[in-house]
């Protein structure tokens, strides 16, 4: 009896001495996994506070921006605006260049434009005249919050000047650059004087330059279409872009009137206080009298607009050059057939 009970308790001893080395173990190890799974953690975290420390990237941010507003708050109204002859570009570069980047791009910083407007001047020989476009017209669009580029389309050579071909050209390189999903045809002697006209694309193709100094302010007749207008790509493409045929002065704002009206569109225009500019005083350049042939051809825009446009556009790059305030690209764009 006795040996029996010595044999059950000795059976117990060994017992209770295993459970407790066991509870011991699995003690120690869940420490372990404990203070491991803390570091784990605690590095987890720290890698976190790092990359939140470190500039944003371009993606991060768009995903947190909202949309720009419709009614950008910065905007002034009425401008004043002078030709100021004794103003350097030295001068237009330190005030304008800020914000911008290489080749007169701009995109606002804490909101997402809601177009990508590609501003296109046609230009030959009046470098004067785009330093004053670019003094006023950078402040401007920054206000306007727009996501934008400058493209200054110089007609190579001494021809005659064609201005819708160069735009047609300028449409062509803005799109080989971005995605531009508004285009801006601007001549390079008109500023306006308020900057609630706003340089983008609406419901029907836009004319903004409806009230120049040279007439009074006012339209000199009801289907002007001249010095700055706007139009949305598929619009643009809705009129097989604009005439090529156009040499010299005069007409090709009115056939592209003509081909909106003729593709069902209306022009959209800004009320006449708003749409008021001032145009840089300036002779007839050379190679650009008007041509007695263009106001005729304005009878015949209703056909040839299928054959004359983008879709028949033949031109040359010579050279481009990117200067923090525009992109300046010279194309050669042939001479009359
Ligand atoms: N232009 C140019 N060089 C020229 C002729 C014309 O740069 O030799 C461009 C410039 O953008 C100008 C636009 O074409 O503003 C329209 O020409 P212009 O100013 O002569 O026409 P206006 O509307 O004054 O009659
Ligand atoms: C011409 C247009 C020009 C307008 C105003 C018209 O006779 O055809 O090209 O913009 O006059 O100068
Ligand atoms: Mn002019």
């Amino acid at each position: 009896m006795a040996g029996n009970f010595k044999r059950l308790f000795n059976f117990l001893a060994l017992f209770s001495f295993v459970s407790v080395a066991c509870f011991v173990l699995v003690l120690f190890y869940s420490r372990r996994s404990f203070e491991q799974v803390a570091k784990l953690l605690a590095k987890k975290i720290e890698a976190s506070n790092k990359s939140s420390e470190m500039a944003p990237t371009p993606s991060a941010v768009s995903l947190t921006l909202g949309p720009c507003p419709d009614n950008p708050p910065d905007l002034v109204g009425p401008l004043l605006v002078e030709f100021d002859f004794g103003r350097t570009w030295e001068h237009v570069r330190k005030e304008v260049s800020p914000l911008l980047q290489k080749g007169g791009r701009f995109k606002p910083k804490d909101c997402v434009a809601k177009q990508k407007v590609a501003i296109i001047i046609p230009f030959r020989n009046r470098h004067e005249h785009l330093k004053h476009w670019l003094y006023y017209l950078h402040p401007i669009l920054k206000r306007q919050l727009v996501d934008y580029g400058v493209y200054v389309i110089n007609q190579d050579g001494e021809g005659v000047f064609n201005r819708a071909k160069l735009m047609n050209a300028g449409y062509v390189e803005a799109l080989k650059e971005y995605d531009y999903d508004c285009f801006l045809f601007s001549d390079v002697d008109l500023v306006p004087l308020n900057d609630r006209n706003l340089y983008r694309c609406f419901d029907n193709p836009r004319h903004l330059a409806i009230g120049m100094d040279k007439f009074n302010f006012d339209l000199p007749y009801k289907t002007f279409f001249g010095g700055v207008a706007s139009l949305y790509k598929h619009q643009y493409l809705k009129i097989n872009g604009f005439p090529n045929t156009y040499w010299g002065w005069g007409g090709e704002d009115d056939d592209i009137y003509k081909r909106i009206v003729l593709r069902g569109m209306q022009v959209s225009r800004p009320d006449l206080l708003t749409g008021r500019y001032r145009m840089i005083k300036h002779q007839r350049d050379v190679h650009n009298d008007p041509n007695p042939k263009n106001p005729d051809k304005l009878f015949q825009t209703h056909w040839t607009m299928n054959a004359d446009g983008i879709n028949s556009l033949k031109y040359t790059v010579k050279s481009i050059e990117k200067d923090i305030l525009y992109t300046f690209i010279t194309v050669d764009i042939g001479s009359p057939e």
